[in-house]
């Protein structure tokens, strides 16, 4: 296939990835914008298998049908709970690509077009690889520590050091040190160099950051991950590459941006990887240590007070989707709609373990995107509702947040169900959330706790509304 028409279809898919995006935003047309992300990606894959440069097609088809495979046994099996993990796992690998580009590159310039026959870069050339690799490798290990904390094969506490901002600005200072040594030289000690020290830098960003905190540092991933591939592209001289990384790297920055206002997170301390402080109130549950008790209800009582209620508000979180209680839930809120209750749904932006986590789940159930409201259109309307029912919900709803400066959520807006008439708290025990800290709401008078799983807990109030 000719250059003039390969750019002409790159471009077409560059748009098809665009519209994506713009599609992504909204739930109502999140669907077509996947679809219309797929009619890309199907574009510049054949655009790219139709180029002059590919040569070898049966390595191709194998490695087509060997991560095609996987692929679709992971989509297959992936709990909707576990994609934040799958997510940072897909980075690592997108890390280690660009790592694997840079090393070829560097050692065969010529086969790139990259380097004379004596094997020398050009400054810019070898500038590119550099940063392919050192950004490459900086979102392998933090994507693999940020899979191990989501996972809980890490623990999701901040591993704090004093000294560590010191520690982080010298391994920066020594990378751009190497960089421009390498673009200078050409010399393999710095190439590998530059590789170990963005290792070990992606790990040291990625560590200090608390769990409660690692939707942050998914998107950042992202970013970095895209950014990656923007190096890759320059390096293969591929324009869709260029476009598709620069399109992931500055739309993962701007989702990060849009997480740190939602949990009132410094931009700046995610990027440095330098937030997260160690939690002081994490501490035995005070129910376990018997001092305060706390009042426990059943599904009669739930239906009773929820039937009574002139309004009622939602709040779904990480419970709701382990216990896919998701069409219970809707079919209890449409039950109550019918008796003339006006039922409402909040989400939270950090709501469940993914950006978008609980839209999805009610999309999934058909609840209508007009019943759902956002953070601050919601905040205002809790001193006016009867209920909260609160279903698989608990940092996104813990008052600590406003007023325990020791608190590792504090800072994080959170949804004001305390201000509502009552609060009905529907999961299995005492436990904590996410972040690991006890919920004092648990322990207030207006609160009611429904001990249980979340779908059955949903059928149990059915039954009883009917
Ligand atoms: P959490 O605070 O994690 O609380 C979820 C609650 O669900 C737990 O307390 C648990 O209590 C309950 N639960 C678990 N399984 C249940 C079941 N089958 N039935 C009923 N309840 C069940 O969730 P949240 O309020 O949605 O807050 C999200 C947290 O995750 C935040 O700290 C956030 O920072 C973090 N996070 C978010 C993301 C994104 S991007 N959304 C990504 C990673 C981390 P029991 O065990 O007692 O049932």
């Amino acid at each position: 296939m000719g250059s003039t028409v390969s750019s002409f279809l790159y471009l077409i898919s560059g748009i098809c990835f665009i519209i994506a995006l713009r599609g992504l935003s909204h739930p109502a047309t999140s669907r077509a914008g996947n679809y219309c992300g797929v009619v890309g990606m199907v574009i510049a894959i054949f655009t790219t298998l139709t180029l002059e440069v590919v040569q070898n097609y049966a390595i191709i088809t194998v490695g087509l049908l060997i991560g095609g495979t996987i692929g679709t046994i992971i989509a297959r099996k992936i709990q909707m709970t576990a994609l934040p993990q799958l997510v940072a796992a897909f980075h690592s690998l997108v890390g280690l690509s660009a790592c694997f580009v840079a090393i070829a590159a560097f050692y065969q310039p010529e086969a790139y077009s990259i380097g004379n026959k004596l094997g020398l870069m050009k400054t810019g050339a070898l500038l590119e690889v550099a940063l392919g690799l050192a950004i490459g490798a900086i979102t392998f290990t933090g994507s693999i520590v940020a899979f191990g904390k989501l996972q809980g094969t890490i623990t999701s506490n901040p591993l704090i050091f004093s000294g560590q901002h010191v520690l982080n600005a010298l391994m920066c200072g020594v990378l751009i040190t190497l960089v421009i040594l390498l673009c200078y030289s050409q010399s393999p000690a710095a190439f590998w160099l530059i590789f170990f020290v963005a290792l070990v830098l992606g790990c040291c960003l990625v560590l200090p950051i608390g769990g409660a905190d690692m939707p942050i540092v998914v998107s950042m991933l992202n970013s970095y991950s895209g950014w990656a591939a923007t190096g890759i592209g320059f390096t293969l001289n591929n324009h869709l590459m260029i476009i598709t990384g620069a399109l992931v790297g500055s739309s993962g920055a701007i989702l990060c941006y849009i997480m740190c206002k939602g949990m009132n997170r410094s931009f700046f301390s995610v990027i440095i990887g330098g937030f997260g402080k160690k939690s002081k109130n994490i501490r035995k549950s005070q129910s376990e240590s018997n001092q305060i008790s706390v009042k426990e209800g059943d599904a009669e009582e739930a239906a009773f007070m929820l039937k009574q209620a002139s309004s009622v508000v939602i709040v779904p979180g990480y419970g709701m989707a382990v216990a896919q209680a998701q069409h219970a839930l809707r079919e209890m809120a449409n039950l109550l709609k019918a008796k003339g209750v006006v039922v409402r749904y909040a989400i939270h932006p950090v709501a469940g373990r993914m950006p978008g986590h609980m839209n999805v789940l009610l999309a999934e159930a058909n609840v209508p995107y007009e019943d759902v409201l956002e953070l601050d259109e919601v905040n205002i309307q809790f001193a006016q509702t009867d209920v909260a029912f609160v279903i698989g919900a608990n940092d996104v709803t813990n008052p600590a947040a406003k007023n325990d400066p020791s608190s590792p959520i504090y800072g994080m807006p959170i949804l004001d169900v305390e201000n509502a008439k009552s609060v009905l708290f529907a999961k299995r025990s005492m436990a904590f959330g996410y972040a690991g800290v006890e919920n004092d709401l648990f322990f207030r008078k207006n609160t009611l706790m429904l001990f249980g799983d979340a779908k059955k807990m949903c059928e149990k109030i059915i039954q009883y509304l009917n």
